[in-house]
């Protein structure tokens, strides 16, 4: 880990967006209800000052803090930029949702293990920004979504959780992309809350998820 300031009561999280932000909303509204256990979003961060996602963030009261790409030189140069706001709002967890900017090596040894990741698809399959298109032009019958941690190599870190979503014969690309969303929306919330409660153990590849009987809590 990078120089991480862990607190005590409370989890504190930055979501990075770029766009519309429906992750986000559906953080933001199980946080209100308790759904992201000691999680608390305290900074909403973008690379987009037009993202319809800070409209969001604002909407609650929350903190929102756009970094534009262009005047960085390098990935480097603005994910050192981005680290520095990050630690200062003392941010324990990162939760990409729907951020367009691939994060450098640098970003990702400083938050190691502390970033989420949400793909529209069954990673390892149909990688890359255009998931749910892919999978509907390839005409599989199953596709879903994706929880994973975020690691050097693009979508392709240790998967926390999975749903399988159907492309029924009658589905649209539109129609999929609606199932897709809500099926992310209720998961994403799932795996804040399994991290916050420090439920995930990365083994290798694998993150083992410890059930709430087995300690009794
Ligand atoms: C989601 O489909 C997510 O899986 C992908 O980007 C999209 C973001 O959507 N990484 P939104 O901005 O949260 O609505």
């Amino acid at each position: 880990m990078g120089s991480v300031n862990v607190s005590e009561e409370y989890m504190n999280i930055a979501v990075l967006v770029s766009g519309d932000g429906s992750n986000l909303q559906a953080l933001m509204d199980a946080e209100e209800k308790g759904g992201l256990g000691s999680g608390k979003i305290v900074l909403v961060a973008s690379d987009n000052h037009e993202a319809f996602a800070l409209e969001r963030a604002r909407g609650k009261n929350l903190e929102t803090f756009v970094l534009e790409g262009s005047g960085y030189r390098s990935r480097e140069d603005y994910d050192r930029a981005m680290a520095r706001r990050l630690h200062e709002a003392r941010i324990e967890l990162v939760v990409l949702a729907g951020f367009m900017r691939v994060l450098s090596g640098f970003f990702i040894d400083e938050y190691k293990d502390r970033i989420l990741n949400i793909h529209p698809a069954l990673l390892p399959s149909f990688k890359g920004a255009h998931g749910i298109k892919d999978a509907y032009e390839s005409g599989v019958k199953i596709t879903g979504v994706t929880v994973h941690f975020v690691t050097k190599e693009l979508d392709s870190g240790p998967v926390i959780l999975q749903t399988g979503v159907g492309i029924e014969e009658n589905d649209t690309l539109d129609t999929l992309e609606e199932k897709i969303h809500k099926e992310e929306h209720r998961l994403y919330p799932e795996a804040v809350k399994l991290f916050t409660e420090g439920r995930l153990r990365v083994e290798g590849r694998r993150v083992r998820i410890r059930r709430r009987d087995v300690d009794g809590d």
